[in-house]
């Protein structure tokens, strides 16, 4: 693993400075801090992505307020965002953009389409990549010196989904969609394995992609099979497709989906039909400890929204380079990772500590279902 110390913004900032420009708009006792963050920000994903930003934007508002002090300067956090799109390529681009403009961390992707083909570039360049949200298993078991996750994987939460269906709900005919993305077939991977470890049968496995609008030819294909119980791997968008379609053909199976169904716009896109959809999401639920209703309130007084899903992972991952840099008293990832690797905290989302692989230890996922039109939790596991 090599960090590159002097990518080609420093480069040019250098250069500048010898002809006399002006390179950074930083005091001399004031050391800027590049903090490279990616996601979608346009497309169907880009409310996640948006969401997640806001949350790593908090913690560096944060960070800057305390004035923390790095090798005897101010630390000035300065995000610099790319838009993934949420399409591998994309997300392979807007990686070797921010290892060019000499970030010296990364909290990022949001989708495990982008994370995965984009992490080795971060990898290779010497960087920290800090995931607050893509849960493919194997995002952490590529052996990547520089990867971390503050999020549960889907064998953990979408495993916890199998077994539930099975032991839980009792259902003998369960059927699965996913959506073909490095997630969502993920998901439905993980899913099909607990059910079988726990003697449950599949009836059918269908497949759409992430643009899907209209599921009538996978639904109808699982009506035709008497499935008590549908499981999807995908989004929130996509989700409420599958269960406005699933009441106009009178289906009255239950609906299980993982991560990302859990949150307002699901509920906004799929109306009544969301009434009784379950849906297992990472992590403990914000709103039973005090510290997580505070950090809703100022997540609402700072950007005017309310939290769509995944920003708390955000702040938590931001925090997590922030506090690793301080106490190394260096942003270099060479000084920083292994006390980054070593650090425990009390995030928002729980405790924040990663075994050698980088994942996230000791990591939980909860069961949420729609009651009233609301999303309530049900139970949270840690571990399987
Ligand atoms: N957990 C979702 C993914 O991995 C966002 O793509």
């Amino acid at each position: 693993m090599r960090f590159r110390t002097r990518p080609l913004a420093w480069l040019v900032a250098c250069a500048a400075a010898t002809l006399g420009a002006v390179p950074f708009a930083a005091s001399a006792d004031e050391l800027p801090v590049k903090v490279g963050f990616a996601a979608p920000l346009t497309g169907a994903n880009a409310g996640y992505g948006k969401d997640l930003q806001n949350g790593v934007q908090l913690a560096l508002d944060e960070a800057n307020a305390k004035k923390i002090t790095i090798g005897g300067k101010t630390a000035k956090f300065e995000i610099r965002a790319e838009d993934d799109q949420a399409d591998p390529r994309v997300g392979v681009q807007a990686a070797q953009k921010l290892v060019d403009d000499g970030v010296v961390v990364v909290v990022g992707h949001f989708n495990s389409g982008t994370t995965l083909p984009a992490s080795p570039i971060y990898n290779n360049a010497g960087i920290p990549t800090i995931d607050p949200a893509a849960t493919n298993p194997t995002i952490t078991t590529r052996g990547l010196a520089n990867m971390f996750t503050v999020i549960s994987s889907d064998a953990q939460n979408a495993g916890n989904a199998g077994v539930y269906a099975v032991t839980t709900t009792k259902a003998k005919r369960i059927a699965i969609i996913d959506d073909r993305t490095a997630f969502g077939q993920g998901e439905a991977d993980e899913f099909e394995k607990a059910v079988k470890a726990k003697g449950g049968t599949i009836v059918t496995r269908e497949y759409s992609d992430n643009q899907t609008v209209d599921f009538s030819a996978q639904l109808t294909r699982i009506k035709s099979t008497n499935a008590d119980l549908i499981f999807f791997g995908g989004l929130d968008r996509q989700a409420a497709a599958v269960v406005k379609r699933m009441k106009q053909l009178g289906m009255n199976a239950q609906f299980v989906g993982g991560g990302g169904v859990m949150d307002a716009d699901f509920l906004k896109l799929a109306g009544d039909a969301a009434e009784g959809a379950q849906a297992w999401e990472y992590g403990s639920p914000l709103d039973k400890p005090p510290e997580g209703k505070a950090f809703s309130e100022k997540f609402q007084k700072r950007f005017g929204v309310a939290i769509l899903s995944y920003a708390p992972f955000g702040y938590d991952a931001a925090w997590a380079a922030i506090n690793a840099m301080q106490k190394a008293n260096s942003i270099d990832p060479n000084v920083y990772r292994p006390v980054l690797k070593t650090n425990k905290f009390d995030g928002i989302t729980g405790p924040i500590a990663f075994d050698d692989n980088g994942a996230l230890k000791n990591a939980s996922s909860t069961l949420y279902q729609v009651k009233n039109g609301q999303w309530e939790s049900v139970v949270t596991k840690h571990g399987m």
